[in-house]
């Protein structure tokens, strides 16, 4: 890491990770855009050159999928949730200096170049590669799109690679009865020729580059593991349909969004500097000086630690100076829950509550390790109330009538105490090692500790007891001066933490709030009036930031991404979640059982012939391990009747019949029966 020198400002650049661009901001978001934030408003009040950028992450199969389920273009779709997270971050305070995107002119030609550079340099390999396909979506479907039966415990609806009941991690061909998520057809077995990038090549050099102190030793620990044991080639291309980038002389092929994301950081610097100017080699070449720090969560450390430092290399690229990696967000200790009401959107917190109270705690909780980080809603009312507004604003509202009533709002010629004010000085170079260290909770119990400290100076001077006798007008004056400038030492080192609040004291102060050094009291200095800088939280707040959270009270949006961190790749970020309006096409009918028979060849499966009403269709229903066939004859079952027909092994299924599993998750099967109604009937 680099020293601190303030004669010679540092040129630092730091990124955080790129959210997707296929649901709102949570709160997981925020834990990074927070910690990067603080870090580098820190480095800026310091007097360093630092640029922060960052872009959503434009690319890959699900934002594809969601457009075309949302009937717009994927452009439109990541147009409307760019707008919504540079909304959401602009409301956090998050200060970039470039928000971008990855679909974007720079991103294209970076990564085109890039990937010219690796071919150049022999570290492409082409080969044909067999994968599941839908012969429906005409799509090839990764592990996350194919569910089936376990081949081990025989639970049904699980997904391509492991089971969520037995834990058993297996191949998506290993499935009993696969199918594809997107269509319900069985998926085929397709050959296609795919890219990739010779990552083995590079061990040696990972192995310098992770061992070389830039990592957390968690961090290098964990890639020495992978590195030992040996690297895979990397996969970075995808079949057409596919939305990204296009492979240079490879028509039909597209860059795996994890290929072009990195090189968003890239992109969104190289527009910044078409505006302001400046050389992008400076940062980027192989002789740069300046500094450059990701921020990223743990899920996705072999793409920042392993593929973009060596892609970065073989095209002739700087590598970074640092990775920072920060843990998963629980709130109350458990993973965010829709029904608990915690899987809270950026959004609905800012309908509820104030960013800096958020930005305060987590900065209180946050350290320079790989922890998760718990949002215990409790404990964050108690700790802003007694810390922020108890302790730290306080200092200001029991000292600043006195001066602006008595003293024409303006502070005493000298500090009373300059020995304590020298104490809040001299803890600067401690304090900014925190920071500069990402210690932000030990920062904040310093500063904490300095706040109590400026309390008890006030408690024991009892300026409101002094100023009883016009005889101690001088005393009162010193005492609410010094009470002033102990506020302002603090406020200036809570800055990069809470900036809005920041700024409202500045407005009081009447003064810009730079890094504490010494010899900055302010003496004879005119204040302004004061006004309440923060209110305390309360705890209707926190209920209604909870209750508009819960799963029931959504208004229909896109699935957000996974509910503690951003996920491990594009697939997974696929919900199966519908909207409302998804909810209103499904056509219920009643229909009447009129002949079932075994399925010859199927364990689950019986054939059922159906009166709808006007009409009669087949459907085949996984049943058969709960009904004899002759136990549903006659039967009025609820059907979906605008189902897709779909083509089986066994023949074509002409709707679903509504069934549920019995309590035990085992083979009991409940059908939705309604007795008394008509086959035709619909059903709402
Ligand atoms: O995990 C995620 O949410 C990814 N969109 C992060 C990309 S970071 C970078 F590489 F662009
Ligand atoms: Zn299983």
């Amino acid at each position: 890491m680099a020293s601190e020198s303030l004669s010679s400002p540092r040129q630092i650049l730091v990124t955080s990770a790129l959210p997707y661009a296929n649901g709102p901001l949570h709160l997981g978001h925020l834990l990074e855009a927070i910690q990067t934030d603080i870090w580098v408003r820190f480095q800026q009040q310091r007097g360093h050159n630092c640029v922060y950028v960052c872009a959503d992450d434009a690319h890959g199969t699900p934002i594809m999928l969601r457009a075309e389920q949302m009937g717009i273009t994927p452009e439109q779709l990541i147009a409307d949730i760019q707008a919504d997270h540079q909304r959401d971050l602009k409301a956090f305070h998050i200060a970039h200096d470039n928000y971008y995107t990855t679909h974007s002119d720079e991103t294209r030609e970076l990564a085109q170049s890039i990937y010219q550079r690796l071919k150049a340099n022999n570290h492409i390999a082409v080969r044909s590669i067999v994968q599941a396909f839908d012969p429906e979506k005409q799509l090839f479907l990764s592990d996350r799109y194919i569910k089936g039966t376990c081949p081990k415990c025989k639970t049904a609806d699980q997904y391509g690679d492991n089971c969520e009941a037995c834990g058993h991690t297996y191949a998506p061909t290993d499935l009993i009865d696969p199918i594809s998520v997107l269509s319900g057809a069985t998926p085929i077995e397709k050959e296609s020729e795919h890219y990739f990038f010779k990552l083995p090549e590079f061990t040696e050099l990972l192995k310098d580059w992770t061992r070389s102190g830039r990592l957390q030793d968690q961090i290098a620990n964990k890639l020495s593991e992978w590195l030992d044991s040996g690297l895979q080639e990397w996969d970075i291309s995808r079949d057409a349909p596919y939305f990204g980038f296009e492979i240079p002389d490879a028509p039909g092929k597209y860059f795996y969004v994890w290929l072009d994301a990195p090189i968003g950081y890239m992109g969104s610097h190289a527009n910044l500097l078409s505006r302001t100017g400046g050389d992008f080699n400076e940062y980027w070449g192989k002789e740069s000086n300046a500094e450059l720090y990701h921020f990223i969560g743990k899920d996705i450390i072999n793409f920042h630690c392993l593929f973009w430092p060596a892609v970065l290399h073989s095209a002739g690229y700087r590598l970074p100076s640092g990775v920072f990696v920060h843990g998963f967000l629980t709130v109350n200790g458990t993973k965010m829950s829709k029904s608990r009401g915690t899987f809270i959107k950026a959004a609905t917190y800012l309908e509820c509550l104030q960013a800096d109270y958020l930005r305060y705690y987590f900065a209180a909780k946050l350290g320079s390790g790989v922890d998760d980080i718990d949002l215990n809603l409790e404990d964050f009312l108690q700790r802003v109330n007694s810390d922020l507004v108890g302790k730290v604003v306080n200092i200001a509202s029991r000292c600043a009538g006195f001066i602006s009533k008595r003293f024409d709002g303006t502070l005493s010629e000298q500090c009373s105490e300059p020995a304590l004010l020298g104490e809040f000085i001299a803890a600067s170079d401690d304090i900014a090692a925190l920071f500069e260290a990402r210690e932000y909770s030990k920062a904040i119990r310093a500063i904490m500790s300095l706040a109590d400290r400026a309390n008890q100076y006030i408690d024991s001077h009892k300026p409101w007891e002094l100023a009883k006798d016009p005889a101690n007008a001088q005393q009162v004056h010193d005492v609410c001066s010094t009470g002033i400038n102990l506020f302002r030492l603090l406020i200036a080192y809570l800055k990069p933490v809470i900036p809005e609040t920041a700024a409202k004291a500045e407005a009081f102060l009447n003064l810009e709030l730079a890094w504490p050094r010494a010899g900055c009291e302010l003496t004879g200095h005119k204040i302004n009036k004061f006004k309440p800088l923060i209110t305390r939280i309360e705890q209707a707040q926190i209920d209604k930031m909870v209750d508009a959270s819960k799963e029931n009270n959504e208004q229909p949006t896109a699935p957000a991404t996974s509910a503690t961190a951003r996920l491990e790749n594009e697939d997974v970020s696929e919900s199966n979640e519908i909207t409302i309006d998804d909810f209103f096409k499904v056509d219920l009918r009643v229909a009447r059982v009129i002949e079932a028979d075994h399925v010859e060849g199927a364990d689950k499966l019986l054939q059922l012939k159906l009166d709808v009403g006007d009409h009669t269709r087949t459907v085949f229903s996984g049943i058969k391990s709960a009904y004899a066939p002759e136990d549903l004859v006659d039967k009025l079952v609820v059907v979906v009747a605008n189902l897709k027909p779909r083509k089986m092994r066994f023949g074509t299924s002409e709707g679903m019949v509504l069934a549920a599993a019995g309590d035990d998750g085992g083979d009991e099967v409940w059908i939705v029966q309604t007795p008394g109604a008509v086959p035709g009937m619909k059903v709402t």
